[in-house]
């Protein structure tokens, strides 16, 4: 019978650590025998005094350090191995989540608000498995026993046994005072720190432009404003910690004499022998030696306990992708009905209520102004951003339908900013499959019109890149962008803006592999910002304000709304002067030339100078 899956987040994390719920009892089973073994010491103590002593036998005293030196070494190696095995649960708990965590992280970072904060999933998972590997998960197992230590003393003197109960009762206190003294600094620092290491990664990034524009000094001055808040606040929460624990330890040796001499106080009341006095004083030690080590070691235990609550988070979050009925190769029919998007995060719709179609063999241009939503669009086509309201279909099924990684393989996207990854070209335009094919590689390349470039790169198709391809000038990062889109054959291809960076080769190698897509019975998108984009496009959809203006025929929309479209029929380089309804006609404005609007950039959305189309 299968399982049910674990709910995301605390439930999964659980079920994980359950997984070696086998381990954690051989260590639960060690431990029971290594604290009965701690009672070697005392035992031995009290033999030696009272018995060896008392009837001076060498021959008892032999016998009983044989019998010692035996249970020691077993000692020795039950505790090595629960380290041991410990360290292997930690490294497990590690290696089955590590695979979950980072695609949680990956997929969570689609959200622009998530992207642009410090990902800690990771870290978070570390700090778990450092406790699970510590010393501090020993001084657990061994907790239950204190009480057990503290009996025997009983045992000895009831006086005693008070004495060390009082003496635990303070360093416990002393435990959740530090716990909730030190909590706030070392939360406050681990935000701080993570928000400097954020900052200085993005900074990083984005050298050239400090270095170009004089805002080093500026910079390090926010970056170091940041570490001196995490530093202040490590320091503060170390110093709570340090404070507890050298107070505990203070505490436990000065209790351990106080314990000697009201011992040897009632030896000489003749209550007590001389080896219980001794015996006393060691099991005291063993008793309180748990909760020490819990206090020097708090903050494991406290940062493993944020990791877990943020892992917990990102998990809930993010659950885990079901497993969907693989769908065969749809065709090349796109169905928007209604799609309404707002980007993750945010509050207000940025696509509201857009509906179109796209049939095999087509193309559509989807022109419009900056931030009318065009790159929305094509996020929304390619299900990286959900739908709040309608539908987006390929063949007839929605998107939500196809796993990601199988939608990735139908879809070919040309992101308007093109970023490529540390590996060979090969590598990238095989979108880093661990098993690309050279052929498909080549293919793509030479639908993209990039081959004869690539094979002028140092090392052709080999040639690594660097990270984020800064070494590869804009249209060649965009052709190669092309490329990887093109990869595999998908059957609908989605460019934003593709001819940003490109010459007039790059567009017509472009222009190429869009006939090419039509051909192959393929459809395309382009979201255009100069109007040579679309001369590949039989349809055209107009965008303003996330809302469509106008959808239908290319000469039909651009007859109703573009103003200058027989000029730019015979020059489509020439830009494109888009008329907006909402505008008033003044007649003075036909004489003079109008302000030319490239599409694209924010014209004055109620200006004078642009005329009424009807
Ligand atoms: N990551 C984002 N988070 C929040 N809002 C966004 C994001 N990207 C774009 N927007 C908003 O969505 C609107 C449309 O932007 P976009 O689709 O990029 O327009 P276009 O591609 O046509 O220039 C803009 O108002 C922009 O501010
Ligand atoms: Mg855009």
């Amino acid at each position: 019978m299968a399982a049910k899956p674990p709910a995301p987040g605390r439930e999964e994390l659980r079920a994980t650590l359950k997984k070696s719920r086998g381990l954690f009892r051989v260590v639960l089973l060690f431990s029971i025998f290594a604290n009965i073994l701690v009672l070697t010491g005392p035992l031995f103590m009290l033999q030696v005094y009272d018995r060896v002593l008392a009837s001076r036998s060498e021959a008892t005293l032999v016998a009983l350090f044989a019998l010692v030196a035996v249970l020691y070494a077993i000692m020795g190696v039950l505790d090595y191995s629960r380290g041991r095995i410990l360290g292997r649960v930690g490294a497990r708990f590690q290696s089955m989540l590590d695979r979950r965590v980072f695609d949680a992280l990956l997929r969570r970072s689609v959200d622009p608000n998530f992207r642009n904060r410090p990902a800690t999933g990771l870290r978070d998972l570390e700090s778990i498995q450092r406790l699970l590997s510590s010393p501090a998960l020993f001084a657990f197992y061994d907790l239950p026993w204190t009480p057990v230590f503290l009996f025997a003393i009983f045992l000895f003197h009831p006086l005693l046994g008070w004495m060390a109960v009082a003496g635990g009762v303070v360093l416990i206190i002393a435990t959740v005072l530090n716990q909730v003294l030190s909590k706030t600094p070392q939360r406050e620092s681990l935000q701080a720190s993570g928000q400097a290491e954020a900052f200085a990664e993005a900074v990083r990034r984005d050298a050239e432009v400090v270095q170009t524009l004089g805002m080093r000094g500026a910079v390090l001055g926010r970056w170091r404003q940041q570490r001196d808040v995490a530093l202040a606040t490590s320091i503060k929460a170390a110093d709570v910690s340090g404070s507890f624990s050298t107070f505990s330890k203070t505490w436990r040796l000065f209790l351990q004499s106080g314990m000697l001499a009201l011992a040897a106080y009632l030896v000489l009341q003749g209550e007590l022998t001389p080896g219980a006095m001794i015996a006393g004083s060691i099991l005291l030690g063993r008793a309180l030696a748990p909760i020490e080590q819990a206090i020097a070691q708090w903050s494991l235990v406290q940062r493993a306990r944020q990791g877990w609550t943020s892992l917990t988070q990102l998990l809930e979050a993010t659950p885990e992708e079901e497993e969907k009925t693989e769908l065969p190769r749809p065709k090349a029919m796109l169905d928007v009905a209604g799609l309404t998007v707002v980007p993750p995060g945010e509050k207000v719709p940025t696509l509201k209520a857009v509906s179109f179609r796209v049939g095999p063999g087509m193309a559509l241009g989807v022109i419009g102004q900056s931030a009318s939503g065009k790159s929305t669009l094509a996020r929304a086509i390619t299900g990286i951003w959900p739908a709040v309201q309608g539908k987006v279909r390929l063949d007839g099924a929605a998107l939500e339908q196809f796993s990601s990684e199988v939608l990735g393989q139908h879809i070919g996207y040309l992101p308007q900013d093109v970023s490529l990854f540390d590996a060979s070209v090969a590598d990238n335009i095989a979108r880093l499959s661990p098993n690309p094919d050279p052929a498909k590689i080549v293919e793509a390349a030479k639908k993209a019109g990039a081959h004869e470039m690539i094979l002028k790169l140092p090392e052709g198709y080999d040639t690594r890149i660097q990270s984020g391809g800064s070494r590869l000038s804009g249209g060649q990062r965009q052709r190669l962008g092309l490329a990887r889109a093109l990869y595999g054959s998908p059957v609908l291809l989605v460019l934003d803006e593709p001819n940003a960076n490109l010459d007039n080769e790059g567009s017509n190698a472009m222009n190429a592999s869009i006939e090419q897509m039509k051909a192959n019975g393929g459809s395309v998108i382009i979201m255009a910002h100069r109007p040579a984009a679309i001369a590949q496009c039989e349809l055209l959809l107009v965008m303003e304000n996330g809302m469509v203006k106008d959808f239908g025929k290319r000469d039909d929309v651009l007859r109703n709304n573009v103003k200058n479209h027989e000029k730019l029929a015979a020059n489509p380089e020439q830009p494109a002067k888009i008329a907006t309804q909402r505008a008033p006609a003044i007649a003075s404005d036909q004489a003079k030339p109008a302000a030319s609007v490239a599409l694209g950039q924010v014209p004055p959305a109620k200006a004078p100078n642009v005329e009424r189309k009807s």
